[in-house]
């Protein structure tokens, strides 16, 4: 029951409607005695900055979880940000700190890599192909290189900002191979991390014609559940891995961090 000790979270997102968190979280957050709710809210990216520092006036606002299209606005406005948030410049998660500040952090990375570890999947000396360049896609390169992949190959469909992930990447993993290309054959593994599937009629990602037998697809969309490039990949007989997992592989560490004051790094 809600009460006047509820701790409240919120998400944050525009549009808000596909959003899963609220429905994964809240039984998660009853089941393990926390007493707090996490309610949706539709903010635009214009009232992102008033929202966000009006709900650090709240005492009992705990946090926010950031998505689509929040992420590489929100490190901007927070007081500070985890290595990796820095580093990826990319912010979905939030905790109020006692004094109103505001801590950010990103766990996307390393629940899209636990999505796989948890059905099974090693990266280590795998050749990735990663579309998209933005917050999500951004964090799972990074824990993709931390967990050792041989190469990735990033396509996206602002160049530049390819290339810039790529110029961090290549400072922070010297022994991972990084190109920048939109052709995904030759690659163990091939992910969408672009918002394309998320609405009917959008256009692929990349072209399932060109992988390789063998190949897996991943997704980080999660609304539909069988994206069209999913279901293109198993028309062609490969492996898919829908984008469930990524949010299912970092509930527990999301949990941890919305509801406990965690030592900071
Ligand atoms: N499963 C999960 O737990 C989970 C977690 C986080 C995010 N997600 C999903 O991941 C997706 C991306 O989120 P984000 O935070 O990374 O968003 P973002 O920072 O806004 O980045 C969006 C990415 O999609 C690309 N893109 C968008 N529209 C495109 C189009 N018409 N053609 C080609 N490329 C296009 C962008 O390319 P440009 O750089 O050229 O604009 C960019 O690479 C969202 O759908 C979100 O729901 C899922």
């Amino acid at each position: 029951m809600i009460t006047g000790q509820t701790r409240t979270l919120v998400i944050l997102a525009d549009p808000i409607a596909h959003v899963r968190t609220p429905q994964v979280l809240n039984p998660r957050l009853e089941a393990e005695g926390v007493d707090a709710v996490l309610v949706p809210l539709e903010v635009p990216p214009e009232a992102l900055e008033a929202a966000l520092r009006g709900l650090a006036g709240a005492r009992n606002f705990a946090g926010a979880v950031i998505t689509l299209p929040h992420k590489t606005a929100v490190p901007a406005l927070c007081d500070a940000l985890s290595d990796r948030a820095a580093a990826a410049q990319s912010v979905n998660v939030v905790r109020r700190r006692r004094d109103g500040s505001l801590y950010g952090d990103l766990l996307d990375g390393e629940g899209f890599v636990r999505g796989f570890e948890q059905t099974g999947v090693t990266l280590c000396g795998k050749r990735v192909f990663l579309a998209g360049a933005g917050g999500a896609a951004s964090a799972i390169a990074f824990a993709l290189a931390g967990r050792g992949v041989a190469a990735l190959t990033i396509a996206n469909r602002s160049a530049a900002k390819a290339g810039a992930l790529i110029a961090r990447l290549s400072a922070r993993f010297p022994d991972v191979a990084f190109t920048a290309a939109a052709d995904p054959a030759g690659h163990d593994i091939a992910i969408n991390g672009t918002s394309l599937g998320l609405r009917p009629g959008d256009a692929l990602p990349f072209d399932p014609d060109r992988l390789d037998p063998g190949t897996l697809v991943a997704e980080v969309i999660m609304q539909p559940a069988t994206t069209a490039l999913l279901r293109a990949a198993t028309a062609r007989g490969l492996t898919t891995h829908p984008g469930r997992h990524m949010l299912e592989g970092q509930l527990t560490e999301l949990l941890r961090f919305l509801t406990h004051e965690e030592d900071e790094k």
